[in-house]
């Protein structure tokens, strides 16, 4: 059962504290808990319009299309590169930053519960994933909030994982513990080269993310993912185009022609990058 524990005010960053229904902080400061279990902590003051994050659509198109287990050997990989370090942990502390409808985090769990306490917390900015997510795990913790600001104390976290969302690695590094870990899961080059062809007239060029290095990680260990899947019913490539941010993006012909398909055989190319903290406490 969700506990809405060491979370942080977003307003003031104070300690909330739990009083049935909502979570309140010294200052007066109180977030109700929904029906469902989550905690909205994104203040009207740090919305940067009416309904961030990903629409009611979006959230139910991915819902949908990950049931169907597409993507699943992406959980694999996850789940089979966990470092050792890590896996020593009797209980493992994870935040999963941009969770979505919380597919990635469920699996995660399941799949490690059977040797390891998971203490799990999932973010995100669109209210209408946090909703879906808290009425389908009642045992993870689930927030509406942002990963600009992270209502969180310091070093609360074992693992933060953010996988194919929007980090802020200050904040990252600020709620993980010293020699904790950052999973980051990207798209690689060819990531659906296959829709991408059918929706633009021209491939961008693919530029490597964070070639440079990110202030306060080392990178640890990077695996190149890729697998092939077909989607043999014009519901799942509609939803697949629903969930990403083609939608927006492509023209609508584009859009037409990929709607009007009603198979698609389509490569993965999945980054995982694994990064270690690092910082001057960080002595063993
Ligand atoms: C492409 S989806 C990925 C969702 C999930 N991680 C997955 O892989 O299925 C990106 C998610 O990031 C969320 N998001 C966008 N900006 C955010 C922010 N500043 N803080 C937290 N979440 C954010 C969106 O609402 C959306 O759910």
């Amino acid at each position: 059962m969700s506990a809405l524990e060491q979370l942080c005010c977003p307003l003031d960053q104070l300690p909330l504290t739990r009083h049935e229904r909502s979570l309140t902080c010294a200052n007066g400061h109180a977030y109700d808990i929904a029906k469902t279990g989550y905690v909205n902590l994104l203040p009207v003051q740090k919305k940067h319009s009416k309904d961030p994050g990903d629409s009611k659509e979006m959230v139910s198109a991915r819902r949908d299309f990950l049931a169907n287990g597409y993507y699943d050997p992406i959980i694999n990989a996850i789940v089979t590169s966990v470092p050792e370090t890590l896996q020593q942990l009797d209980t493992i502390r994870l935040f999963d930053a941009g969770c979505g409808e919380g597919h990635y985090l469920r699996q995660i769990i399941e799949r490690l519960a059977a040797s390891h306490v998971i203490d799990a917390v999932g973010l995100d900015i669109s209210k209408w994933a946090i909703t879906d997510a808290s009425k389908r795990s009642k045992r993870i913790d689930w927030i509406v909030g942002s990963n600009a600001h992270v209502p969180v104390a310091k070093q609360r976290f074992d693992w933060v994982m953010c996988a194919f969302g929007f980090p802020v690695f200050s904040e990252f590094a600020r709620i993980l513990a010293n020699q904790g870990w950052l999973l980051l899961v990207e798209s690689g080059a060819d990531h659906l080269i296959e829709l991408r062809q059918i929706l633009y007239p021209e491939i961008k060029p693919y530029r490597v993310t964070h070639s440079e290095g990110i202030e306060g990680f080392v990178l640890q260990h990077e695996i190149d993912h890729r697998f092939s899947f077909s989607i043999t019913n014009a519901d799942d490539i509609g939803r697949l185009l629903a969930m990403t941010p083609h939608i927006h993006k492509a023209s609508y012909e584009g859009k037409q022609a990929a709607l009007a398909l009603q198979k698609i055989d389509l490569t993965a190319d999945i980054k995982l990058r694994w990064y270690q903290k690092q910082g001057k406490n960080n002595v063993e």
